[in-house]
C-alpha cells in the first residue's frame, strides 16, 4: 500500500469524518455545503450517529467526482484516541480493499497528528498474507494501491509518520512470520531470515546447537532433540542509546516453531495453530526491526529460543530429568510443557550475557491463559509493578492491553518435584498459568524487574474483526513492546 500526504482531495473514493454530537451528527472538516447536504439526507435515512465504526457510503455522488464517498464515524470529538482515529482509517480500508476502487483520499484529519495515525491505521489494515494463494479469484484480489491523507501540514505528518511506519514494518513481520506455515519456518529457516536484519542496523548473533550445548542449555535443546532441525538461539542488539554501556532491556521470545505437544502429543483438531507457537518470539523479532528502523535511543536486546516440539524416536519422553543453563535440574512430566523449558535457558543467558535492567518475556504459553482471558487481554506476570504499570499504559494506548495475575509461593510449590529440582508443570487443571509464571520466575535473578506476558490468546486470533489486524495472526506484542520502549527507555 503506498501512503501519501497530501493537500489534494482526489481519489477513487474520498471518506470524511463525522463526530458523535449531542445533537446528532458533526461533520469534522473537508465537505463543501453541497456535500454536506447529500450526507444529511443519507443520514437522515438510516441509524448512523457518527459512532466509531460507523460507515455511510454513497456511490456515484453528484457534488464529488470522485466514484465512491464515504462518511466514517469516529465517536465523542472528547473521547477520540489515537487508536480511535487508527481504527477509523483502518475499517476504510478493509472495506475498501477489494471494492474496485484503486485509490483513497482520506480527508478532514483535524492536524498533522492525526493524519499520521491514520496513515498508520490504513497501512495495517492494508496487510493480506497471500503468499500462498496463487489462484486468487479476479473479486478477492486487492484493488486499492493508494491511500492518501490530505492534510495542509504534509510534511509535519510525514515526520511524524515515519517511527509509526518503522512500527508498522516491525507488525508486518511478526505477522508474516506467525503466519508462514511449519514446513518453511522451522528454527533454521527462521534464524537465517532473522540474520537478514542486519541491514537495519541491528547486530545479530546466532547460536546453534553446539554452541548451546557447551553452555549447558540441556532444558532448551531437549525440546529440540526430536525434531530433524537442529535448535536456535538468536540474539539481536541494538545499542541506540548515547551511554553504550548502560545496561539495555532485554525482550525474550519464545519461538517454537511447531508444537506438535512431542510424546505427550496434543489432539488432531486445531493442531494446524499450532505453527504460530512462535508468536512471542516473531514479537520480539518485529519489536527488534522498529526500534532499529526508528534508531530508538535506547539499549535494547532481543533474545529468541527457535525449537521444534516433535515426537520421535530420539524425542525427550514424560519422566526425563534435564539440566538448565542455570544448574538446576527439571523433571519434564509433560512434554507439552515445553516452552518454559525453551525460555529458562533464553531467560538466564540475557541475564548473564547482558545483565539487562529489565526483561520482558512473551510466550504462547498456556491453552489457560485463553480461558482466563479470552482474546481480549494477555496476561501479565511481574515481580515489579512499576514495569506492569508501564506495560499496562503502553498495551492501553496501542490497542494491546494486558491483564495483571498473581504470582505467590501458594501457587510456586506446585511445581516442586519428588526426583528433580522441580517439575514442568503444576497441578491438572489448577491456575496453569500462573504455573508456568512461577516456572520461569525460579530463573530470574532477586531483584531484576521482570515481566512475563502470556499471549496464547491474543498472538492469533480466529474471526478476528479488529479493523487493524488481519483474520488471524495479529503481530500481537510489536505496538506494546515498541511503545515501552519509547516512552520509558529512551534517552
Ligand atoms: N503452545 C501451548 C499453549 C497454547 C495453547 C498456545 C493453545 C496457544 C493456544 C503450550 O506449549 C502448551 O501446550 N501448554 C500446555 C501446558 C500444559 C501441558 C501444562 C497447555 O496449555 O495445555
Ligand atoms: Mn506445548
Ligand atoms: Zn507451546
Amino acid at each position: 500500500m503506498q501512503i501519501k500526504f497530501t493537500a489534494e482531495p482526489t481519489g477513487d473514493a474520498v471518506a470524511y469524518f463525522a463526530y458523535e454530537g449531542e445533537k446528532g451528527v458533526e461533520f469534522v472538516g473537508g465537505l463543501d455545503k453541497a456535500g454536506e447536504t447529500s450526507f444529511k439526507r443519507a443520514i437522515e435515512t438510516g441509524t448512523f450517529k457518527g459512532g466509531a465504526g460507523q460507515i455511510i457510503e454513497v456511490l456515484a455522488p453528484e457534488w464529488s467526482d470522485a466514484g465512491r464517498v464515504l462518511l466514517v464515524g469516529v465517536g465523542k470529538k472528547s473521547a477520540v484516541t489515537e487508536n480511535g482515529w487508527q481504527r477509523a482509517a483502518g475499517g476504510l480500508v478493509k472495506r475498501l480493499m477489494v471494492s474496485g476502487a484503486k485509490s483513497l483520499a482520506i480527508v478532514g484529519a483535524p492536524d498533522r497528528s492525526v493524519a499520521a495515525n491514520l496513515a498508520f491505521g490504513a497501512r495495517l489494515a492494508s496487510y493480506r498474507f497471500d503468499l500462498y494463494k496463487l489462484n486468487l479469484k479476479p473479486e478477492k484480489k486487492p484493488t486499492l494501491t493508494t491511500v492518501s491523507v490530505v492534510t495542509d501540514s504534509a510534511a509535519g505528518a510525514r515526520s511524524d509518520f515515519a517511527p509509526l511506519a518503522a512500527r508498522a514494518e516491525g507488525i508486518e513481520l511478526a505477522r508474516n512470520l506467525v503466519s508462514e506455515p511449519p514446513n518453511v519456518l522451522h528454527p533454521e529457516s527462521y534464524a537465517e531470515r532473522i540474520q537478514e536484519l542486519t541491514d537495519s542496523g541491528l547486530e545479530i548473533e546466532v547460536l546453534d546447537v553446539a554452541a548451546m550445548t557447551k553452555l549447558g542449555m540441556g532444558s532448551l535443546l531437549g525440546v529440540g532433540q526430536g525434531s530433524v532441525r537442529g535448535s536456535r538461539l538468536v540474539v539481536m542488539k541494538w545499542m541506540g542509546s548515547k551511554d553504550k554501556k548502560s545496561a539495555p532491556l532485554a525482550l525474550i521470545g519464545k519461538g517454537v516453531t511447531f508444537d506438535t505437544g512431542g510424546i505427550s502429543l496434543k489432539p488432531g483438531p486445531g493442531m494446524q495453530d499450532m505453527k504460530g507457537d512462535m508468536g512471542g518470539s516473531a514479537a520480539v523479532v518485529g519489536a527488534m526491526l522498529a526500534i532499529a528502523k526508528r534508531k530508538a535511543k535506547a539499549n535494547v536486546v532481543g533474545l529468541v529460543g527457535l525449537v521444534e516440539n516433535m515426537p520421535d524416536g530420539n524425542a525427550q519422553r514424560p519422566g526425563d530429568i534435564v539440566k538448565s543453563a542455570a544448574g538446576k535440574t527439571i523433571e519434564i512430566q509433560n512434554t507439552d510443557a515445553e516452552g518454559r523449558l525453551v525460555l529458562c535457558d533464553v531467560l538466564w543467558y540475557a541475564q548473564k550475557k547482558f545483565n539487562p535492567k529489565a526483561m520482558v518475556d512473551l510466550a504462547t504459553l498456556t491453552g489457560a491463559i485463553i480461558i482466563s482471558l479470552g482474546n481480549e487481554h494477555a496476561g501479565v506476570f511481574s515481580n515489579n509493578d512499576d514495569l506492569v504499570a508501564k506495560l499496562t499504559a503502553a498495551g492501553k494506548a496501542e490497542g494491546e492491553p494486558v491483564w495483571r495475575l498473581p504470582l505467590g509461593p501458594g501457587y510456586d510449590k506446585q511445581i516442586d518435584s519428588e526426583f528433580a529440582d522441580m517439575r514442568n508443570i503444576g497441578n491438572a487443571g489448577n491456575a496453569g498459568s500462573i504455573t508456568a509464571a512461577q516456572f520461569l520466575q525460579r530463573f530470574v535473578d532477586d531483584g531484576r524487574a521482570w515481566a512475563h506476558l502470556d499471549i496464547a490468546g491474543t498472538a492469533w486470533k480466529p474471526g478476528n474483526d479488529n479493523p487493524l489486524e488481519p483474520a488471524w495472526a495479529t503481530g500481537w506484542g510489536v505496538r506494546i513492546l515498541d511503545r515501552l520502549v519509547a516512552d520509558n527507555y529512551e534517552d
